[in-house]
């Protein structure tokens, strides 16, 4: 019936990363974010790219039109992101001054962006994608400037800026290896020692097909031990990892992307009530994900088809809270 939808069924807040363009344009992508879903992020809207031209403005209408869209209907915005070595402008790249001058546009980035959305943003990554996947640092541009210590800074700044703001550290292949994740949570629990105002850890579950159940709720479990909040900030199951150019799509592949997705949910469900912050897919429909232009294969990653229906994977999300 027209009463199940995942916002009407999901015990935990359901979301999706949007695209501002197409959002615009295409009212039936609108209608879907809408229905369906109660929390959004801005799947490039409010990366430093987007929202810094040059070194002394910012241009905000694109995320202030997302935030609006939230407030018109009455969606939670989740901030992504704030520091990231990846979407700079390329006057940060090349950017002049020593430690100090970076510092003060870094700190002054964090907390100009912060406090424009005080209030709106309930939550922010505010570090993206800072770890290699042995488990060390990642050599950003951010920690060749500002030494390792960026990420603490980062945080500190962003919680002074809106102390009731969640502040979360994000990134990829939690789901992998052991390494990485085991790397980053060794690292949070560092900072919490410190007292440094981290919130959440989001995983962001680009994921795939042939990935084993277990290797999900392990990493799960993992992140959760920490005792923080756990997002699943960017879900989606690609069918077409191999990037096989002729791939046509089977009932078999929904069908095991459908169980796949429901084993996540579940395992994330299991998670303890005031941990679960949430799970976000990657945007709305299989023609709007980033996987089929960066790999540049076809693929069919999310819950909904290019014709905007339901696919298995919608129900596979779906059962994996009952
Ligand atoms: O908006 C411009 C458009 O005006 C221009 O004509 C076109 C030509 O290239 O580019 C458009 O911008 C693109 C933008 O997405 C909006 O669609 C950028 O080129 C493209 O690089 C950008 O890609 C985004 C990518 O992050 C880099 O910022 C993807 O949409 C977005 O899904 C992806 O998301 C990341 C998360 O932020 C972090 N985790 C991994 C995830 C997937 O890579």
């Amino acid at each position: 019936s027209d009463n199940i939808t995942f916002q009407n069924t999901m015990p935990f807040p359901i979301g999706v990363g949007i695209n501002m363009g197409i959002l615009k344009r295409d009212s039936k992508y609108r209608a879907i974010v809408v229905k369906e879903y109660n929390s959004i992020s801005a799947e490039t809207a409010m990366k430093m790219k987007s929202l810094r031209p040059s070194a002394t403005t910012y241009s905000w209408s694109e995320a202030d039109n997302l935030v609006k869209f939230a407030e018109e209907n009455n969606k939670r915005v989740y901030g992504h992101a704030l520091i990231w070595g990846n979407s700079l402008p390329d006057w940060v790249k090349n950017f002049k001054g020593g430690y100090p001058e970076w510092k003060e546009m870094f700190k002054a980035h964090i907390t100009e962006v912060v406090k424009h959305f005080k209030g709106k943003v309930v939550a922010w990554d505010v570090i993206n994608e800072a770890f290699a996947d042995n488990g060390d640092l990642k050599n950003t541009i951010w920690r060749q400037k500002l030494g390792p210590n960026y990420i603490d800074m980062a945080f500190i700044f962003a919680h002074r800026a809106d102390p009731s703001a969640i502040l979360f550290i994000n990134d990829y292949g939690m789901e992998y290896g052991n390494n990485k994740r085991r790397g980053l949570v060794k690292y949070v629990e560092g900072m919490i020692q410190r007292g440094i105002p981290i919130g959440g850890i989001a995983t962001q579950f680009h994921s795939r097909v042939n990935l084993e159940d277990a290797k999900f709720s392990r990493a799960l479990n993992e992140i959760a031990a920490t005792g923080l909040k756990v997002h699943i900030s960017e879900m989606e199951i690609s069918l077409n990892p191999g990037s096989i150019k002729s791939l046509l799509l089977s009932s078999l592949l929904e069908r095991q992307q459908a169980a796949k997705y429901e084993y996540i949910v579940r395992s994330y469900n299991a998670l303890p009530k005031k941990q679960q912050f949430g799970i976000t897919l990657w945007n709305v429909t299989d023609n709007d994900s980033w996987v089929l232009n960066y790999y540049n294969r076809p693929d069919w990653p999310l819950p909904f088809d290019g014709n905007y229906q339901k696919k298995p994977a919608y129900q596979g999300i779906l059962n994996g809270v009952k």
